[in-house]
C-alpha cells in the first residue's frame, strides 16, 4: 500500500451515500432473473465501496459484498444472488415465489477529502426501495379425468384447480362455446362445474381454461351421458285383411344409440311362436313385419327396445285381422 493510499482509507475519509429514496417495480415470472437496479450506485466500481442488499422483512442484509472480497449472500439466496458486473444492480437467478419483497440497495463509497467540502461521515438514510413482484403462468393443481361417464339424472361435478400468480381466471367451454353460469342447468363457480341432474344434451367435450396475463392452460373432459332407451314413436294399432302383409314401426332414443329392438305376440317372443314360424322379419331400425296374416293373427304386438344401458318398457298395438 503506497502513502497515498494509506492516506485515502486513514486520512480524511468519508462516506458519501448516493441513494435517494426511490421505488420501483421490477416484475418477474417465476424461474427468471430478475435485475434490480440500484440507482444509488455509481459506475466506478473502482473506489473502495460497501454495497449492500437488503429485504424488508429480515433485520440483517440479504447481500453484502465489501470492495473486491466475495460477497455474503443469505442462504435462501446462495448461488442464485450476484451483481452484474461492475455495477451495484442485483441479480436474482432462478426466483421463487417467496422472493417477492421490498429490497433496498445501499452503496457507499469511501472517497478522499480532496474532492469534497469537508469530512463529515454521512450517515446512511434509508436506501433505494424496489418492489420485486413475482409472476407465475397459469398452472394445473389438479384436473378432471380425461373422460367420465356418468347416467341420466344423476349429477356430474368436474373440477379444474389452476394456480398462478396474478390468479388466474377459469373459463369453461362446452364444445368450443362458452359456458355461463346457469346455462341448460349448468353452475359455474370458478374452476368448479356442476349439472345437477344430467340430460343427455349434456353430453360433449368441456374445457377448462386458465388464464393470467402470464399464459394460459386448457384441459379437456368428454363427458358421456349414458341413458336407457326411451320409446319416440310407438307401433299404431292395424285393422289388416287376411292374407296381407302387417307392418309395425318403432322408434326409440338413448345412450349408447345403437338400440335393438324385441317384437312380441301375445305376450310371446316372436322367435319362440310357433304360429308366425317364417312368416314375420325384424328389422335393425325398428320395423317388424308379419306376412300374409291370417284370422288367428288377431292379437297384441309389442315392441322392446334395449341397448347396453337398459329396456325400455314395452308398448303394445293391436293387430285385428278380418275376412
Ligand atoms: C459538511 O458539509 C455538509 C454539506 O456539504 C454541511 O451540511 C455540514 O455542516 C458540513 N460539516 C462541517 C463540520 O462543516
Ligand atoms: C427508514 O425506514 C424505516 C422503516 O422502513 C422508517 O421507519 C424510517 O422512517 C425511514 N427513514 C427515513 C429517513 O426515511
Ligand atoms: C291384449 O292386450 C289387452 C289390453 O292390454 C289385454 O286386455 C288382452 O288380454 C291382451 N290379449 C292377449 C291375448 O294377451
Amino acid at each position: 500500500m503506497n502513502g497515498q493510499s494509506q492516506a485515502l482509507l486513514v486520512g480524511t475519509i468519508f462516506w458519501i451515500l448516493l441513494s435517494v429514496e426511490t421505488r420501483g417495480l421490477i416484475s418477474v415470472s417465476v424461474g427468471a432473473t430478475a435485475l434490480l437496479p440500484c440507482p444509488s450506485s455509481r459506475n466506478d466500481q473502482d473506489l473502495p465501496h460497501v454495497i449492500e442488499w437488503l429485504r424488508q422483512d429480515r433485520p440483517v442484509p440479504v447481500f453484502i459484498k465489501i470492495g473486491k472480497y466475495p460477497p455474503h449472500v443469505n442462504p435462501h439466496f446462495k448461488g442464485r444472488m450476484s451483481l452484474l458486473s461492475n455495477t451495484a444492480t442485483l441479480r436474482i437467478q432462478k426466483v421463487k415465489l417467496e422472493d417477492e419483497g421490498w429490497y433496498e440497495c445501499r452503496a457507499y463509497y469511501f472517497k478522499h477529502a480532496v474532492e469534497s467540502s469537508n469530512g463529515t461521515l454521512v450517515h446512511p438514510s434509508n436506501g433505494t426501495l424496489t418492489k420485486l413482484y413475482v409472476t407465475a403462468p397459469p398452472a394445473f393443481k389438479s384436473t378432471p379425468p380425461p373422460s367420465t361417464v356418468a347416467r341420466v339424472r344423476e349429477s356430474l361435478l368436474l373440477q379444474c384447480r389452476v394456480v398462478g400468480k396474478p390468479p388466474p381466471d377459469v373459463t369453461w367451454r362446452k364444445d368450443g362455446w362458452l359456458l355461463q353460469n346457469g346455462e341448460n342447468g349448468i353452475k359455474i363457480n370458478g374452476g368448479k362445474l356442476l349439472v345437477r341432474s344430467l340430460t343427455t344434451s349434456h353430453r360433449g367435450n368441456y374445457e377448462c381454461q386458465g388464464r393470467n396475463p402470464q399464459g394460459q392452460v386448457e384441459h379437456t373432459t368428454s363427458v358421456f351421458v349414458q341413458a336407457p332407451p326411451e320409446i319416440t314413436v310407438s307401433p299404431k294399432d292395424l285393422d289388416a285383411k287376411e292374407e296381407q302383409d302387417a307392418f309395425f314401426y318403432c322408434k326409440a332414443e338413448g345412450y349408447p344409440a345403437d338400440i335393438s329392438y324385441s317384437w312380441f305376440f301375445n305376450g310371446l317372443e316372436v322367435g319362440s311362436c310357433p304360429q308366425l314360424r317364417g312368416r314375420f322379419r325384424t328389422f335393425n331400425d325398428g320395423t317388424f313385419e308379419i306376412e300374409s296374416v291370417s284370422k288367428e293373427d288377431t292379437g297384441n304386438i309389442s315392441c322392446e327396445a334395449a341397448n347396453d344401458f337398459g329396456i325400455a318398457p314395452r308398448v303394445t298395438a293391436r293387430l285385428v285381422v278380418q275376412c
